[in-house]
Order: C-alpha cells, then sequence, then structure tokens
C-alpha cells in the first residue's frame, strides 16, 4: 500500500457530541442548486395588509363574484438579489414592507432533498412556498435556509417574500446607522438538490499548536455512526472518519509540505469531504494566527495591517454590491491602494467577498453590526446577536483569509453592554479559537491631566487585539501638534486604527487648515498629521482609513455636499482618485 505521507493521528472522534447545528449547510456553493435569481414580481406594502389579502397565495378569480384587489402581473418588477432602493424611484428612501414573488419549475427527485437557500435578505422577511410559510429571518447580512422536500411540487412553484426594512429598537443594527438601509432579496437565492444523507457541516484548519496538523470536523445531516473520507490530493491526505451517533465526527491529521497561506501569498488547497454518496469540495487555505505582546502574527511572523473598509455597495451605481463582478470592484480597488487586510464595514458581506479575499491573500477582518446604539439592556436583542455571530462564523469558517472577528463598532464602555458584548464574544469564542477577536472603540480621549491619549474600557482586556476609531482634525480638534501626541491606550495589546479620515469633495481644492473648505487638500492634510501622530503610538499594529469610497449614507444631507453622501472616501463615489489615495498609497508601499 502506497505509503501515506500522513501519520494519522485520530482525534477524540468517537465521543459521542451533541453536534452544533448550523442552521445552514456549509459551503452552499459548492452544492448542486437551481438559481432563483433573476426577475421577480413585487407589490410595495406600506401600510402591511399584504398578509390580510393573503398575496402568498396568487389567487385569480374564477366565477364572476370573485375579485381580488392584487395581481402579481403587470405591475412592478425587481431584479435578485439587489436592494429595491435602486431599482425604483420611489424606493430610493422606502423603508417599509414590500413582497416579492415568482414561480419556478421543480422536479423532485426520489434518494434527494431539496432546502430553499437565502444568501441574504434586508432586514426581515416571511417565505412563503405554494402558499404555506415556510421560514422566516431576521438580519440583513446572513444566511437562512428551509427543507422544502414534502412541500415541493413536481412542476410549477410558487415562491413568496415578505421583506421588510423597518428600523426597531431591538433591532441589530438599531434606529440610526451611518449607512444606506438598503432593504431587499439582497443576496442570491437557490434550491439546493442533497442527497437523502449528505455532509451538512464541517470546519477545517491548521492546529496553531502543531503547525502540521490539520484540524477537521464534520457533521453529518442525520445522527448515525457512518464513515467521512477527508481528502486534500496535493498534500496526499485521504483519511476515514467514523463519525458518532450523532453524525458528528474530528480528527487531527498531521501533514506534510503544507504551504501556508500568507497575506499576499494565497495558498489554497482542493479539499473534498465525501461520506457514501455524497461529496463536497472546495478550495482552503491554511495558516495560524496569533499575537505576541503588542505584535499580530501570521503564521508566526509580525504583521503590521494596511488596511482600508469598504461598505456592501457599488457607489457609481449606488447600490447594494452583489455579485462575483461586484467582489472583484471592491477587492480591486482596495488591492491597487496598496492594502494587505479590508475591515468589511459593518457587517459579514457577501460570500463572493470572503471567497475572493481567500484567492486575493488579502485579510478581512468582520463583524456583525453592533453599531453604536444598540439596546443592550433587551434581552432578546442580545439573543440575536449571539445567532447572528454564530451565523457570520458558521458561513466563514473555512475561510482563511478572515482573521478578525470584530465584536462591536462604537459602543459604551457600560456594566450592561459588558454584560452583553461579554455573551457574544464568550458564545463566538466557543464555536471559534482559530482567529483573533477585536473591538471598534471610539472612547480614546486626549486627557489634559495626563497628556496622554487614553482609554478606558475593561471590556477590551477580553479581547485580542484593540481597534480605535479615532477622527483627530475632523470630529476631534488638535490638542496638540501630532508630532506631539502620546498615546497611553491598551499598552500590552496590539493597536489597529481602525476609523480615521475626514470628508472631501472630489476635484474641490481648498484652505487645507479649514474643515468647511469640505476640500481634498483639507482631507490629505489631515492625513499627514494623523500618519504623523500615528508613528508615535507604540503598540500599533495597523491603521484602516475610513473609507475607500464615498458612501450612500441618510446622515449626510448637507445639501450642496453631501446630497445622501458620506464623502470620507479616498475614492469618490465615481471611483476617482482623491489626493488623500496617493497619501495612503505611498504610505503603503513605504512600509511593505
Ligand atoms: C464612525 C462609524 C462609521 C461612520 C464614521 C463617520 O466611526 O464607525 O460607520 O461612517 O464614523 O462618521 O463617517
Amino acid at each position: 500500500m502506497k505509503k501515506l505521507a500522513v501519520l494519522l493521528l485520530i482525534g477524540a472522534s468517537f465521543v459521542s457530541h451533541a453536534a452544533p447545528q448550523s442552521p445552514f449547510m456549509t459551503n452552499v456553493y459548492g452544492r448542486e442548486s437551481v438559481s432563483l435569481d433573476g426577475t421577480w414580481n413585487a407589490i410595495i406594502d406600506p401600510y402591511q395588509v399584504g398578509e390580510g389579502k393573503k398575496l402568498f397565495l396568487d389567487r385569480k378569480a374564477t366565477d364572476p363574484a370573485q375579485f381580488y384587489e392584487y395581481s402579481w402581473d403587470g405591475g412592478l418588477q425587481l431584479e435578485v438579489p439587489g436592494d429595491w432602493n435602486h431599482q425604483a424611484p420611489e424606493l430610493l428612501y422606502y423603508e417599509g414592507t414590500v413582497w416579492y414573488s415568482r414561480h419556478f419549475d421543480a422536479t423532485p427527485q426520489s434518494g434527494r432533498r431539496q432546502y430553499l437557500y437565502f444568501a441574504a435578505v434586508s432586514y426581515r422577511c416571511r417565505v412563503y412556498l405554494n402558499g404555506e410559510m415556510v421560514a422566516t429571518h431576521e438580519g440583513s447580512f446572513t444566511p437562512f435556509q428551509v427543507e422544502v422536500t414534502d412541500i415541493l411540487k413536481s412542476g410549477d412553484n410558487f415562491l413568496c417574500v415578505e421583506v421588510s426594512n423597518t428600523r426597531t429598537a431591538d433591532a441589530i443594527p438599531a434606529m440610526s446607522f451611518d449607512w444606506w438601509n438598503y432593504g431587499g432579496i439582497t443576496r442570491d437565492v437557490m434550491l439546493v438538490s442533497v442527497p437523502d444523507r449528505f455532509v451538512y457541516d464541517y470546519a477545517l484548519s491548521l492546529d496553531a499548536g502543531s503547525g502540521n496538523h490539520v484540524n477537521v470536523s464534520v457533521t453529518m445531516s442525520d445522527p448515525g455512526i457512518q464513515e467521512v473520507t477527508l481528502t486534500i490530493p496535493e498534500l496526499k491526505v485521504r483519511k476515514t472518519l467514523r463519525t458518532d451517533s450523532g453524525g458528528y465526527a474530528s480528527a487531527s491529521v498531521k501533514v506534510s509540505g503544507l504551504v501556508r497561506w500568507n497575506p499576499g501569498q494565497p495558498k489554497l488547497y482542493d479539499v473534498t469531504i465525501s461520506s457514501g454518496g455524497d461529496s463536497i469540495s472546495e478550495q482552503i487555505g491554511f495558516r495560524t494566527l496569533s499575537t505576541d505582546g503588542t505584535k499580530i502574527l501570521v503564521n508566526g511572523k509580525p504583521v503590521f495591517m494596511r488596511s482600508i473598509s469598504f461598505h456592501e455597495e457599488i457607489a457609481p451605481e449606488a447600490r447594494r454590491a452583489v455579485s462575483q463582478k461586484d467582489a472583484e470592484y471592491l477587492l480591486g480597488n482596495a488591492a491597487e491602494l496598496g492594502v494587505n487586510m479590508v475591515r468589511l464595514a459593518h457587517y459579514p458581506q457577501n460570500e463572493y467577498i470572503e471567497r475572493l479575499a481567500d484567492r486575493m491573500g488579502i485579510i478581512i477582518w468582520e463583524e456583525i453590526p453592533l453599531w453604536q446604539s444598540i439596546d443592550f439592556t433587551n434581552a432578546s436583542t442580545r439573543e440575536k446577536a449571539i445567532r447572528m455571530y454564530k451565523e457570520m462564523i458558521w458561513r466563514d469558517r473555512n475561510r482563511c483569509a478572515v482573521c478578525f472577528w470584530g465584536v462591536a463598532n462604537e459602543t459604551r464602555p457600560g456594566e450592561v453592554r459588558d454584560a452583553f458584548l461579554t455573551e457574544v464574544l464568550e458564545s463566538a469564542k466557543a464555536m471559534d479559537d482559530t482567529r483573533l477577536f477585536a473591538i471598534a472603540n471610539d472612547v480614546v480621549y486626549y486627557r489634559e491631566s495626563s497628556g496622554k491619549f487614553e482609554m478606558d474600557d475593561p471590556f477590551t482586556e477580553k479581547l485580542d487585539v484593540v481597534g480605535v476609531n479615532k477622527y483627530m482634525g475632523w470630529y476631534a480638534p488638535w490638542p496638540l501638534d501630532p508630532k506631539d501626541c502620546i498615546w497611553d491606550v491598551a499598552p500590552r495589546k496590539p493597536l489597529i486604527i481602525t476609523e480615521f479620515g475626514a470628508e472631501a469633495m472630489y476635484g474641490v481644492c481648498g484652505n487645507e487648515d479649514w474643515a468647511d473648505s469640505w476640500s481634498e487638500d483639507y482631507q490629505a492634510k489631515l492625513y499627514r498629521d494623523n500618519l504623523t501622530m500615528f508613528a508615535n503610538i507604540p503598540n500599533l499594529a495597523g491603521i484602516s482609513p475610513w473609507v475607500l469610497f464615498d458612501f450612500r449614507s441618510p446622515y449626510r444631507f448637507h445639501p450642496t455636499k453631501q446630497e445622501g453622501w458620506n464623502r470620507k472616501g479616498v475614492l469618490s463615489d465615481k471611483g476617482e482618485k482623491k489626493k488623500s489615495w496617493y497619501i495612503i498609497n505611498e504610505y503603503y508601499k513605504s512600509i511593505r
């Protein structure tokens, strides 16, 4: 028998586990599916009377006395995936309910199961299939699925989705946030076909301790002891595991000759997991993450994060980013700036972006939108946060580019917030101990008494990395010359400046000392001043200017300077480079 270049260490894979049941299958894009993207019919329902009219039944008059005050034919049509805001002028600012529907043909196959999978719907929805409510979901940025094997009809099926983007105080994000409240079926929809028993969930990672073992866990769709095989051909790995009675198995597989994924050197391996008649494949990279004092280490080597942020938005078309092509546009522009990291603002973005970052070798910081004013006193909000965080981890934990899980953005320290975030953090850590947990705080203040920039936030002691959003020269005037600024913030941890910047209108030249000039010159000088200050932060481990593109926000309603756009981009909403773009590009080239 060919000597396997693999010494197999069998993990405790025979202890029966109550296998963690992700709410959706892993790697749906690796599955056989029929896309339900395309043109859907739509009905705008601002007074929410659609449920009473039973829009989900698609009724037609069949006798002279009947009439229905709705029709799915002849009205508004919307593209899926996509936000509704950019698709009809009357929907630009719309916050409320829109009903979507479409027909599709299905041919149920014996011995196989069918799932409806929604990559995201913004913000909450109820899904009806052939007149029956089959699923609901809350949260604009994580997927959900529902098995429809027994409901699907052979031939024509009627799919109807009630969507609402109405803001509520108990939501995540809550009543106000600095980005457009896009509503709609904003990501892919598909009808997925899988064998009766299939590989439901799996996770692979390079063991941080040994550095030459791949840890693998697999959960089958159904309980029962069954064999599962992991193959990584390029590493000559072929490992068979036996699940426990719950359908769960794990192992630690020694590998030799593994080339690690690094920022800028994105090595990925073809991985296949199979069991019985089922098999699923994708490309996965392997790396380790750690911190050493104030350094962030990737594969044991310090890496300074040359980052930028962007929203999931194609600014020139004022719309949500939805596709592979959109992911290439966003990450291509980030790569041109010279980054090795992107902080995805402020929510899990579509999978095309995370998967492309794997392939491009760009580190990702990902977070759920616990953004500023969240109702931390609300237990149901806390449960939502924990669920959304789990959904983000379940979806992206095989993406080696994702290195940071951000816990929150600009939340105020305090007993209730700390308790809330601690529960979210502990729940997330129980799922994934292979990544660094971080936060983006805006509670760093200059103190006359000490003459230093300082922060009081005990919660940060629980984190691996501390992020600071600080708008010196924009929201906060300089208390002293940038070169004299002293920072004493989380001194024993790596610190990333996770936001800084200023608004500037592309093409506007003006007084570099006047914020109200809204000029590229003011923004450029502010960037230079901030870089001067950052040079003296002893535990600086990275910077992430806010933001790559100007982006849409209802906050930003100055009639001649903003017109509904936040102008802090280093690129205009048309993708034009402002002077600040060149400053960051030069800086990133100088520190590569
Ligand atoms: C905050 C916030 C961003 C916002 C930015 C701004 O730091 O995190 O979401 O857009 O400031 O004011 O432009």
